[in-house]
């Protein structure tokens, strides 16, 4: 059987190396990434793969014209490093997938899946939030995500092309030794023996979902027929604290006696959040088989095992 192809931007770093080992099997795939944010490739891919090292606001010349679907994932994900440098955050997220749905137009890719996120797009508002909260971005990352939403949204109903914004709770996996995210900084110290940071009193809370189950989604979605344009949350719907969480991460790290240190907490990051993920449950069968535990687990493993090799 011919295998169907798929181009997935940002396909080397975090979510995609855990989405390239799932799809690969299945799909042929163009993995679109120029390695900035992520120096180094995790894993070997399969040979089939076929790799453009490029900037997705560079020309891009693809290798064929059959494409059934293109997955965006490129993109600069760090809330703080927006606010440091709003213009590479714009020029890498808005202009980016603008230039992705260039290429999604001039090459006849009908269907298009965006990662967007269901927290900086939100602000700080009363959670929980869903598809129909009113977006209120407190960050230039959390508008280059929602401007992107606007340009998808257009280029849906403009050249009938169906797009799917996906909007990610705070993942958590393997493969995110490179990340900024709490959850890489708490398992790095803990390796290091080095103390936890707070930034404000502990009690600001976010919807953690582990990449197996986000990665389910994005192939949920990848196989549904969804027409014109689209946002479902990928999230658990549950909230947790930045003090419960440390709790949680001491207890599966065994980790005694290491100090936890609060700092004043930082312009841009939201308070409380966490999404509800009713309607993707609805429209592609969302089911999160991961608690927040056994996703912690599976992360600690892998970052214990990297560790020694990094
Ligand atoms: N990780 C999370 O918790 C989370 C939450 C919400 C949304 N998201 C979104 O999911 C997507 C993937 O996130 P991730 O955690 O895997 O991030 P990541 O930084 O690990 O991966 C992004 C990849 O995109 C590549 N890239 C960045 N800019 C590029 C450009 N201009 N041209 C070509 N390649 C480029 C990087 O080299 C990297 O390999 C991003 O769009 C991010 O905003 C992630």
């Amino acid at each position: 059987m011919i295998k169907k192809t798929i181009i997935i931007t940002g396909g080397l770093g975090f979510i995609g190396t855990n989405l390239v080992k799932k799809l690969e099997k299945k799909y042929k795939l163009i993995i679109i990434d120029n390695l900035c944010t992520n120096k180094k490739k995790y894993c070997q891919f399969s040979k089939n793969n076929f790799l453009i090292k490029k900037d997705i606001n560079k020309k891009i010349k693809l290798p064929n014209r059959d494409i059934y679907a293109l997955i965006h994932l490129a993109a600069k994900g760090s809330v703080i490093d927006s606010i440091q440098n709003p213009s590479e955050n714009f020029l890498a997220n808005t202009m980016g997938t603008f230039k992705v749905l260039e290429i999604c137009k001039d090459y006849n890719i009908k269907k298009v899946i965006i990662a967007s996120t269901g927290g900086a797009i939100m602000g700080n508002q009363n959670p929980p939030v869903d598809e129909n909260s009113l977006p209120k971005p407190i960050s230039p990352y959390g508008a280059s995500k929602l401007s992107a939403e606007a340009y998808c949204s257009a280029y849906a109903y403009s050249y009938g092309i169906s797009i799917t914004a996906l909007r990610f709770s705070n993942i958590l996996g393997p493969y995110s030794w490179h990340k900024k995210g709490v959850i890489t900084k708490y398992f790095k110290s803990i390796l290091d023996k080095k103390p936890l940071v707070i930034y404000g009193d502990g009690d600001s809370t976010r919807d953690y979902l582990y990449v197996e189950d986000l990665c389910d989604g994005i192939l949920k979605t990848l196989k549904k027929k969804l027409v014109g344009f689209e946002v479902l949350h990928l999230s658990s719907g549950k909230e947790t604290s930045i003090n419960n969480l440390i709790k949680k991460i001491f207890k599966i790290t065994n980790t005694l006696n290491l100090k936890v240190i609060k700092k004043k907490a930082r312009n841009g990051e939201v308070n409380r959040n966490f999404s509800l993920n009713i309607k993707a449950r609805k429209k592609i069968n969302f089911k999160p088989r991961y608690s927040l535990d056994k996703a912690l687990i599976e992360t600690w493993k892998w970052f214990k095992d990297f560790s020694i090799n990094a």
